[in-house]
C-alpha cells in the first residue's frame, strides 16, 4: 500500500525535471534560432545595457524641427501620438523614446526599419538628409 507520504515524495523530482526542461529550452533559444534575434534586440533596447543619450541630444530646437518634419512627412498616415491624429498601420508613438531610447537605433530604424525591426513594413526614410533624420530621431526620443 502506498502511503500519502510516499506520494508526496515523488513530486519534487518531477517538478525539478520540468524546471530543467524549461531551462534547457530557454538555453537553446538563447544559443540560436529565431529567439536569439529577439533577445539581442531586447537587450540592445534595454535602458541599462544601452543608456539614453545625454540630455543635450534632446535640444528643444531639434525636437521642434523633428516635430515639424513628422507632420510634413507621411508619418502621420500610419502613426498616432498620444492617441491623436493619424492612422493605425503603425504603433502609437507615445513612449517610443522610452521603448527605444538610443538615438542611433532611432536613426537606423528611420533609414531602414527592417534592419532593426525584423519584418517591419514601415517604409525607409533614407532619402532624408542626415540632419532631418537626426531631428526626427530626437523628436522620437522626446516621446516618453
Ligand atoms: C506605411 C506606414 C508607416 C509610415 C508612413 C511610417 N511608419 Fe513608423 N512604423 C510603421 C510600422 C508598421 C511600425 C512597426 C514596425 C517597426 O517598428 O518598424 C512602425 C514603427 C515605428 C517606430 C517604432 C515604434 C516603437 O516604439 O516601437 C517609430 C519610432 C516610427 N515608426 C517612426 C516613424 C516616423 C518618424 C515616420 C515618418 C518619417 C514613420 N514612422 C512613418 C509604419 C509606418
Amino acid at each position: 500500500m502506498v502511503s500519502s507520504d510516499e506520494k508526496e515524495e515523488r513530486k519534487p523530482p518531477a517538478r525539478s525535471m520540468t524546471i530543467m526542461v524549461l531551462l534547457l529550452a530557454h538555453g537553446y533559444r538563447r544559443a540560436d534560432g529565431p529567439g536569439a534575434v529577439a533577445l539581442q534586440r531586447g537587450s540592445a533596447r534595454h535602458p541599462a545595457a544601452n543608456p539614453p543619450q545625454p540630455a543635450l541630444s534632446l535640444d528643444p530646437t531639434q525636437v521642434a524641427a523633428g516635430k515639424a518634419l513628422f507632420a510634413r512627412q507621411d508619418c502621420i498616415n500610419c502613426h498616432r501620438v498620444g492617441g491623436k491624429g493619424g492612422g493605425d498601420l503603425g504603433p502609437d508613438l507615445s513612449g517610443t523614446g522610452t521603448r527605444n531610447p538610443d538615438l542611433d537605433w532611432q536613426i537606423r530604424h528611420l533609414k531602414e526599419p527592417s534592419s532593426v525591426e525584423e519584418g517591419s513594413t514601415m517604409p525607409s526614410y533614407k532619402k532624408l538628409s542626415e540632419a532631418d533624420l537626426r531631428a526626427l530621431a530626437i523628436y522620437m526620443l522626446s516621446l516618453k
